[in-house]
């Protein structure tokens, strides 16, 4: 009886140092895997301006149904106010053109302004 307890012990501490070590290395392998950086070239893209531009954007705009939601200037509205659903506010397209700053233009967005 005291032998099988034995047993019985050297198994259950074998195995935490199994745990133990598998806990250890998954934290090491995740965590150098989330520190890891990687060199990226950003691409630059170019924006034509040009009239031809500016028609071709108009057209996909109304063709595509853009203006159905961000209104015809672009200023973004209210086009879905369910309490079903909920309030659903397209943004304000404009202020990403004029300034190039997406992620300011989404917080106007997000804010309702
Ligand atoms: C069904 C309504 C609807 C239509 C149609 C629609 N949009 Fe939107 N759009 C939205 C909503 C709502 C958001 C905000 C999403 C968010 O905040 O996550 C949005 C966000 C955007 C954004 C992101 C702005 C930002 O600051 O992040 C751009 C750009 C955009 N729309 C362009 C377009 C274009 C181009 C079209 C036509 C091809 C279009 N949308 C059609 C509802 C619409």
């Amino acid at each position: 009886m005291k032998k099988a307890l034995k047993w019985i012990g050297i198994l259950l501490a074998a195995l935490i140092g199994v745990v133990i070590i598998a806990i250890v290395v998954v934290f090491i392998v995740s965590n150098s895997r989330i520190n890891a950086s990687y060199d990226i070239t950003v691409e630059s893209v170019d924006i034509p301006a040009d009239e031809e531009a500016i028609a071709r954007g108009q057209h996909v705009a109304i063709t595509r149904g853009c203006i159905d939601c961000h209104q015809g200037d672009f200023g973004g509205d209210v086009f879905i106010d369910d309490p079903a659903i909920g309030n659903l506010r397209a943004c304000f397209l404009n202020r990403v053109g004029q300034t190039a700053e997406v992620s300011k233009a989404h917080f106007n967005c997000k804010s309702g302004s």
